[in-house]
């Protein structure tokens, strides 16, 4: 079975980790990256911008051989890029035609948590969900996937992804490459394992302590594929789609690149660098030059000693992920800027409650997700400290909804620069204290909580997870509502 996971070195913190699967020069790249279509918008009453979202069972052929069975959203795997601007009223009508319940999350929107996406509201066989809300936040590169408690990892492998992106007036203004499909490209990286027939392979192996780790990397759906180039500068939008595995992305020629976005947007200024880890879940925006008439791939490396986390054992593989194909005249309009958005601000600020977080066995502070448990409540208007630290070994990381947070500290110290912007999924390096800081602000609702969790599904699916309500001023931590379908 590919990526079948093995057992490591015994003793201590022992990781079950992939059989070493370096892929680097072993590629062909015969496949044209395939690039999601943008959703289109019709428009609804008092203005909203309607978005049509088929959840749907389909067939993929991703390789030689038999199709495989897969779901996607208006389509057999993945779905539409949705972009929407800030300001914007927005609607889905999410209509679930496949044999079982499931939803869809809105990955770093800040919105009302009825129309979160989250456990609590999935959408019945058959039916469709309605989903509405007021854009309110700065441009970022968001994404979309199930979250069925104890089925998103498995909605989510099937290829129920897509990304979100939100625009506005800041982003627009600073002439960073913008033209999506040509100089501004989708890469939701993925990697799948899949069996003898061609069909994913979902079993976690015996022991296994991440989920399916998959030894195929697909980009967009594609697998090994190739990207024409024929602009100067490229923006990617790096969104690690994976269920559990980590990227540690740089290119085959060692070349520099420019790290200008984060999940929750922009940074303060562009930081150059050779190496860029994601965790599950993660985005980031990059800007590559290009030279006339060259090729160079896109890799994940091994972890690292000295790198910006770290070495993390288990990930040791040298993948090929894209290649890119320069044309022999590159156009040359865009350009980087010095500076780019507003940096986090939320250091120094009045903190009105600290909180700790420790993650080890599939709990959060020793306790499982349990569907009708809220476990606290954030006061409306004021600012937070949550303390987060993995105390079990392997990989984990954290992501809370509704709001975007500033990593205030790694182990007391300032933070890497991919950690300064804005975030809402962080990496947590075994042992290191994380202090993040966050600000919640309106969508009040005493009774229908936002989750945070670790988002390596298999781990949030087993319950490593809790809930959390936004209350108004005086507003008490309600009940759960029962479901009704
Ligand atoms: Cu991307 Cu709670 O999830
Ligand atoms: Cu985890």
């Amino acid at each position: 079975v590919g990526g079948a996971a093995v057992l490591g070195s015994g003793g201590l913190g022992a990781y079950y980790f992939t059989a070493k699967q370096d892929t680097a020069g072993k590629i062909a790249f015969d496949r044209a990256l395939a690039i999601p279509p943008l959703a289109e918008a019709g428009s609804g009453a008092s203005g909203a911008r309607v978005f049509q979202l088929g959840i749907e069972a389909g067939e993929t052929r991703f390789k030689d051989g038999p199709a495989t069975r897969t779901w996607g959203v208006n389509g057999a795997y993945l779905g539409p890029t949705i972009r929407v601007r800030r300001g914007d009223l927005v609607e889905f009508a999410v209509r679930n035609d496949l044999d079982r319940e499931t939803s869809l999350h809105w990955h770093g929107m800040h919105l009302p948590a009825v129309m979160d996406g989250g456990p609590h509201q999935t959408v019945p066989v058959g039916g469709t969900w309605r989903p509405r809300w007021t854009v309110d936040q700065p441009a970022a590169t968001l994404w979309y996937h199930p979250h069925v408690h104890g089925s998103t990892a498995d909605h989510t492998y099937r290829g129920l992804t897509g990304l979100l992106i939100v625009d506005d007036e800041v982003t627009d203004a600073l002439n960073l490459p913008s033209e999506y499909g040509i100089d501004d490209i989708p890469m939701i990286v993925q990697d799948r394992a899949f069996d003898g027939d061609n069909q994913f392979e979902q079993r976690v192996p015996l022991g296994g302590s991440l989920g399916v780790i998959g030894d195929e990397i697909l980009v967009n759906g594609t697998i090994g594929p190739h990207f024409d180039v024929t602009t100067r500068l490229v923006r990617l939008r790096l969104l690690n789609g994976s269920n559990a595995r980590l990227y540690n992305f740089g290119f085959s020629d060692g070349r520099r690149f420019s790290l200008v976005a984060t999940d929750g947007g922009l940074l303060a200024e562009p930081w150059e660098t050779d190496r860029l880890y994601l965790s599950p879940g993660e985005r980031a925006e990059i800007v590559v030059a290009f030279e006339p008439g060259e090729r160079v791939e896109l890799r994940s490396y091994p972890s690292e000693h000295g790198g910006t986390l770290g070495r993390l054992e288990g990930f040791d593989d040298l993948l090929d992920i894209c290649q890119f194909r320069a044309a022999g005249t590159l156009s040359d309009t865009a350009e980087l800027p010095a500076t780019l958005g507003a940096a986090p601000d939320l250091a120094g600020q009045a903190v009105a409650q600290e909180r700790s977080f420790a993650l080890a066995s599939d709990q959060i502070n020793g306790q499982a997700m349990a569907m009708d448990r809220i476990d606290f409540g954030v006061r409306e208007g004021t600012v937070e400290v949550w303390e987060v630290t993995n105390d079990n070994g392997y990989l984990h990381n954290f992501h809370v909804h509704d709001v975007r947070f500033q990593v205030l500290s790694v182990d007391g110290g300032t933070p890497e620069p991919p950690l300064r912007g804005w975030k809402d999924t962080v990496m947590l390096v075994p042992g290191k204290r994380y202090r993040l800081a966050m600000r919640f602000s309106d969508h009040t609702d005493p009774n229908v909580p936002y989750m945070y969790h670790c988002h390596l599904l298999q781990h949030e699916d087993n319950g490593m997870m809790g809930q959390f309500v936004v209350l108004g001023e005086g507003e008490q931590i309600g009940v759960v509502p029962q479901k009704h379908h």
